[in-house]
Parts: C-alpha cells; structure tokens; sequence
C-alpha cells in the first residue's frame, strides 16, 4: 500500500503530488492544515517511503493504487486533488471510477495529452535519468518550480526531496506521463464541484491550461499571484485560504 500522511479535519481531500517529488511537497500543509479539510497526502510508488517502481509507470496504475488507499482508509468517496502530474492521476481515477470522486482540486496541471514531440522527449528524460540519476533533470526543473519571491530555504527542501527519489522510479513515471490520455472528455462529463488553482507565473502548464479546464468541468478558478508551478510552496497562506473558501461554501447549503 501507499505511504501517506494525513493532517487536518473535514471533508476528505486526498492531494496527490507532481514530478518528481512526494507528499512532502505538501509541508506547509501538514504545519497548517486548510481549515473544514481532512488532508490526505500520498506518496505515490516509487516515490517518498512508497513501495519502489520500475518499468513505465501509467497514470491508470498509480490512480489504483489511490484507490486502494481510498479503500484502506475506508474512504468509499473522496475529493480527489493533485498537482500537475498528481492532477494526470486524479483525472485517471475518475476515468477509472468517477463514483468514487465527489469532487475536483487540480492545480497547475493540464487535460491535454502530449504530443509526439513531447513524448520523445520524455524518453529522452527517463533514458537521461537512468544514466545520470536525478541531477540534471533537478537543475532543468528546478528554476520553473517556483516564484522569483520564494525564499531559498523553500527551494532546498524541494531540492532535497527531489534528490531522493530514484531515477528508476523517477523514468518510469516520465513514460507513464507520456502514455497519459486526454482528460478532456472526462472533465466535461464530471459533474461534481471542481475547483482549479493555477500560478500565475508557471511557464510548465499555464493559466491558458487551467482556464480550459475550468471551462470544461464549469468549476471555479483561482489563479494565485506570485506564484508560479507550486503555489502551495509558493503561497501557502493563499492556497489554504482558497481550497477552505472552496470547501466552506460547497458545505454552506
Ligand atoms: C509535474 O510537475 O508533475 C510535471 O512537470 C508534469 C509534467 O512533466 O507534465
């Protein structure tokens, strides 16, 4: 099963990490937990203290294993929220089973699946990473992650955690990503409340992205100021603020 950590009472809100990180890319979280949420964070395979992953990892594989989380939580229905890749894997778990999703968080993340271009160069990543380890995709990615404000002690946390993922695990999510299907019809068959949260300044899945999957799910929007690929690292206060304004008024009625 899963590594996880969950902080924080309410409605459960199980929050899926990007690439390639953990669900310790969620400690501003678990030191202030969003007001009405129950926060649930996983690691997903080959990733934080999760089992270890090898191969091509796919979007569907790493959405069952939430799933089975949900399950050993005894969680029959949950929000389903990720970041970026972690948002590829909660729209594959509404593919997979939308009963179980009442409802959306998708932040800095997109709909659309890659395109040729973008698959080769992934595999040229994942062949990268198996012959460099994790180095130089930490210094490709790294200045996209975050804000010009950030403070540099955020940065090296983040540095840190990506560090100590393995290069196996971290190629074999980079195919997965690149097998991913479009999300699109999924999110405008999704009828449950949705909430999309974008950074203004991420250059790695824009606002343009967020707004089209707003318009698909007819969810909320925030895009967040000063703060590019990671809002929540970027600003957190902000982004507790806006998922307990989500939270508090779906369960106002
Ligand atoms: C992520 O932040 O999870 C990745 O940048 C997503 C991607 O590479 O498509």
């Amino acid at each position: 099963m899963l590594n996880f950590k969950e902080v924080g009472t309410g409605v459960p809100l199980v929050m899926i990490h990007g690439f390639p990180l953990a669900g310790e890319a969620f400690w501003p979280q678990w030191e202030s937990p969003i007001e009405g949420v129950r926060f649930i964070t996983p690691d997903l395979r080959g990733f934080g203290q999760s089992p270890p992953s090898t191969g091509t990892q796919t979007m569907e594989a790493m959405a069952d294993d939430v799933l089975e989380l949900m399950t050993a939580l005894a969680l029959p229905t949950a929000f389903i929220g990720g970041v970026s890749m972690g948002g590829y894997v909660a729209m594959a778990l509404t593919r997979r089973d939308p009963s179980r999703v009442r409802g959306l968080v998708l932040v800095d993340t997109q709909a659309t699946a890659d395109d040729e271009s973008a698959r080769a160069r992934r595999e040229t990543t994942a062949k990268e990473l198996e012959l460099k380890g994790m180095g130089p995709l930490i210094e490709a990615m790294s200045p996209k992650l975050l804000g010009a404000r950030t403070s540099p002690d955020v940065y090296a946390r983040l540095r840190r955690i990506m560090s100590e993922v393995n290069p196996t695990a971290a190629a074999a999510a980079t195919r997965g990503m690149a097998l991913r299907d479009d999300s699109k019809d999924i999110l405008a068959r999704f009828g449950g409340p949705s909430l999309i949260v974008v950074g203004e300044a991420d250059t790695i899945t824009p606002p343009e992205k967020a707004k089209m999957m707003a318009e698909l799910t007819r969810g909320t929007l925030e895009v967040m100021a000063d703060a590019a690929h990671l809002p929540n690292l970027d600003q957190p206060a902000a982004f507790n603020a806006v998922l307990a304004r989500f939270f508090a008024a779906l369960t106002a009625f």
